[in-house]
C-alpha cells in the first residue's frame, strides 16, 4: 500500500513534523510504503491559472509538482499535515492543493478522476495551531474546507481529521498528553487493510 505523506510546515522539528512522524510511523508499522514530501524544501511555484491543464488536466509548469502529481496518482492513502496559518492551511500546503487544479479538470471536465486502486484511496489531516478553540477561531474549519476540497478532487472519498489547538512554541506538541498517541494510532488505522 502506496502512503503519500505532505509536512506543511516550515518549521523543522516543529509541531507539524512531530505529529506526521507518528503518524508515518504508525503506518509504516502496517507495512506501508510512504514517501514523504516536505513542501517547504520544494521549488513549488503557485497555480498560475493559465489554463495550460484545461484540455489534458495535465499541469504545464515543470517544477517538483509534476513528481507530487505522478505521487498523488499512484498512492493509496494521503496524509496532509499543516500548521493553522492566518486561520487556514499554510502558505506550502496551499501552494501543492491548488496546483491540484489539473486533477479538478481531469475528474469534473473530463470526468476522469484518479483510478481507486485496489486498496481505494483514504486521507488523513492534521492540524496544529496556537490559538485556543473558541467561537472566533475559524482556524480548523477553514483548513477543514480547503483539506476537503482537495481530498475530493484527488479522488479521496473519505478522511479523518485529527485537530490540535493550543499548541504555539516549537515542539510543545510533544508535551500534549494524548496527541502523539492519537497521530501514531490514526497512522495505523489509515494503513490498515
Ligand atoms: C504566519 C503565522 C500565522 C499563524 N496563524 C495562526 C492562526 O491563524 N491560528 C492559530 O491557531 N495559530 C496560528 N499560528 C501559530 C501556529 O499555527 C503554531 O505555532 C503551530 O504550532 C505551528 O506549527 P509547526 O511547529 O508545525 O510549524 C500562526 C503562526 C504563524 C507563523
Amino acid at each position: 500500500m502506496k502512503l503519500l505523506a505532505f509536512n506543511g510546515s516550515p518549521r523543522n522539528g516543529g509541531n507539524t513534523q512531530i505529529l506526521l512522524s507518528e503518524a508515518i510511523r504508525g503506518a509504516r508499522e502496517q507495512e506501508a510504503d510512504v514517501t514523504l514530501h516536505n513542501l517547504n524544501a520544494l521549488n513549488l511555484r503557485p497555480c498560475q491559472h493559465c489554463g495550460g491543464c484545461d484540455d489534458t488536466g495535465h499541469c504545464v509548469i515543470q517544477d517538483d509538482m509534476q513528481a507530487i502529481h505522478r505521487d498523488i496518482r499512484a498512492a493509496d492513502r494521503i496524509i496532509v499535515a499543516s500548521p493553522i496559518f492566518f486561520f487556514s492551511v499554510s502558505a506550502q500546503t496551499k501552494i501543492m492543493i491548488d496546483r491540484c487544479q489539473a486533477f479538478w479538470t481531469e475528474k469534473y471536465v473530463h470526468k476522469k478522476p484518479v483510478p481507486s486502486g485496489p486498496f481505494g484511496r483514504k486521507g488523513l489531516l492534521i492540524l496544529v495551531g496556537g490559538m485556543k478553540r473558541n467561537a472566533g477561531n475559524q482556524g480548523f474549519k477553514c483548513a477543514e474546507a480547503t483539506a476537503q476540497a482537495f481530498f475530493r478532487t484527488v479522488n479521496v472519498p473519505e478522511h479523518v481529521t485529527l485537530e490540535f489547538d493550543s499548541v504555539d512554541e516549537k515542539g510543545a506538541i510533544a508535551k500534549h498528553p494524548t496527541a502523539l498517541k492519537e497521530a501514531y494510532e490514526a497512522g495505523i488505522a489509515l494503513a490498515a487493510r
